[in-house]
């Protein structure tokens, strides 16, 4: 009756039992009536710091690289990113970034000093990736530029400086010296954060004192008007055991003008082993998949701080920071935060994805940690030699959702459970994309049941599958396609049901 499609590559690397045994009945409820506010683009935002192989290396190479590049920036990585729209990147950091003196790295490059990254590695830095080469990536690649500035050790005036550099046009000193450094026209910068984890490493400072400093510098750092450059204060974490809500209390009340106030967290465990990012038993798949899913519990109590004092919703919520956290692969430098990329963070990247497209009234950019070669990265590289990583390919998938309007949407079923984990078993995201058409993205977490899912729909399904054999299937170098989408299709213009089989992300079109 239904027609099913999967690729025939991917139906043989399935395991027999995700195959034949029977699918779990699930009912999908799409409320077409009551459509949201749009997905802005910015939350398929990215991070890149000043950390491992990062900038240098994931993004750099130089001119003189025997690595194909532009500029100095690698070619593959270029591409790869332009083919997903990029939307921001935020730089230079993180905790990188309250160390970091824009003037180190401006001018020659040959002249500017190296310094030690003393928060990851205690590596030298030599600076040759600096404001000009950042600036000139984001628009290489068609992204807006989010710099994070240095309110831990810098001063507000120094802070203000760097925001002139970038921005004006006038016949001051600073546009001059840009102009100087091979620079005429200056930059657009969108977005500029006031610190980064002032609670943390960029001060470690009081809630109110945070506010303090996030309403002083805000009131120094300006960029000409008509640039509409977005303030972002730095807020609080999902990642302590303090109360982050007081954090996000304090920077609402006291701290002063902000256009976004930002929020980090992690699907990290704590307080027990993270583990490997491969070779991981199923308790360590429901734990990550469980930690992810606190993004929304997370959003929601910050949500209701930040609607006590702005209900209007006049501040945005950037979660600028997020993905999963393993143990460093073995013989990595383990300041580098080098790890593996598998299926397990498919489900990690859909699944907060999906939170955000829920959040759309306050959550107006995220960005994931990190770009290339650290943490839940898109990208990996070794040397001349680049892989796509499963979460690119949820990045690629995604693209229809970009500004789609969300509606709500629910799955009842059974929950996937697994030792003290549980969680519903199918989680879905429902949106009209700007072609006009319906797309649902549907996940099933359950790395041994296959779903049927009574969508209440009529009509075709097509679209990609993502999944593979094992909950830690990857890509390496040596077989760089062995987790990538294929083609799905489901329906036959009546009633729409469709099969998905374990440990999968399908995401379709309804026509
Ligand atoms: O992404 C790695 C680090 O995690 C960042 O530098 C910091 O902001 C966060 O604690």
């Amino acid at each position: 009756m239904f027609r099913h499609i999967i690729g025939a590559a991917l139906l043989l690397a399935l395991p027999a039992s995700a195959v034949a045994q029977a699918p779990v009945q699930v009912t999908l409820a799409v409320d077409t009536a009551r459509p949201g506010a749009p997905i802005s683009r910015y939350i398929y935002g990215h991070f890149a710091e000043h950390l491992g192989r990062g900038i240098y290396e994931g993004i750099w190479v130089g001119e003189d690289s025997t690595i194909p590049n532009i500029r100095g920036y690698r070619s593959d990585v270029v591409n790869a990113l332009k083919k997903i729209h990029v939307p921001v990147v935020r730089w230079p950091g993180g905790c990188f970034a309250d160390l970091y003196d824009w003037r180190d790295g401006i001018g020659p490059r040959a002249q500017r000093p190296t310094r030690i990254n003393v928060h990851w590695g205690g590596v030298t830095d030599d600076n040759r990736f600096g404001t000009h080469e950042f600036m000139d990536f984001a628009e290489l690649i068609g992204a807006d530029a989010y710099v994070s500035g240095n309110v831990g050790s810098l001063s507000p005036y120094a802070m203000n400086q760097w925001v002139e550099y970038i921005t004006s046009d006038e016949q001051a000193s600073l546009a001059q010296e840009r102009r100087r450094n091979g620079r005429d026209k200056p930059w657009t910068l969108k977005f500029f954060g006031i610190g980064n984890e002032t609670w943390g490493c960029g001060g470690n400072m009081r809630p109110e004192y945070a506010a303090d400093i996030n309403a002083r510098y805000s009131t120094f750092v300006n960029a000409p008007k008509a640039m509409g450059m977005v303030k972002v204060a730095s807020g609080s974490t999902g990642n302590t055991t303090w109360d982050h809500k007081a954090f996000t209390e304090a920077m609402m009340k006291f701290g002063g003008k902000m256009d976004a106030l930002s929020f980090h967290y992690y699907a990290m465990p704590t307080g027990r082993a993270r583990g490997p990012a491969t070779g991981f038993s199923e308790e360590k798949w429901a734990d990550e998949l469980e930690l992810a899913l606190r993004m929304e519990s997370l959003i929601a109590e910050t949500k209701q701080v930040m609607d006590k004092y702005d209900p209007q919703k006049k501040v945005a919520l950037y979660v600028d920071e997020w993905g999963s956290w393993y143990d460093p692969e073995p013989g990595s430098t383990p300041g580098f935060l080098y790890q593996q990329n598998t299926l397990r963070d498919v489900h990690v990247a859909a699944l907060t994805l999906n939170i955000f497209h829920r959040h759309t009234d306050r959550v107006k950019m995220a960005n994931i940690a990190q770009m290339i070669n650290v943490l839940q990265a898109i990208i990996l590289t070794d040397k001349e030699k680049m892989i796509l990583t499963p979460t690119y390919h949820v990045f690629a998938m995604y693209q229809p959702f970009m500004e789609a309007v969300p509606y709500p949407a629910r799955v009842t079923g059974p929950q996937y459970s697994f030792g003290g984990h549980s969680m519903a078993m199918v989680d879905v995201s429902a949106a009209r994309g700007k072609d006009g058409k319906l797309y649902l993205a549907l996940l099933n977490n359950d790395p041994h049941r296959s779903a049927r899912v009574a969508t209440g729909l009529t009509g075709r399904a097509r679209g990609l599958i993502l999944t593979g054999p094992a909950m830690d299937s990857h890509n390496s170098f040596d077989r760089p396609d062995a987790v990538k989408p294929m083609p799905f299709a489901a329906g036959n213009g009546g009633t729409l049901t469709m099969d998905l089989p374990s440990k999968a992300l399908v995401v379709v079109a309804v026509e």
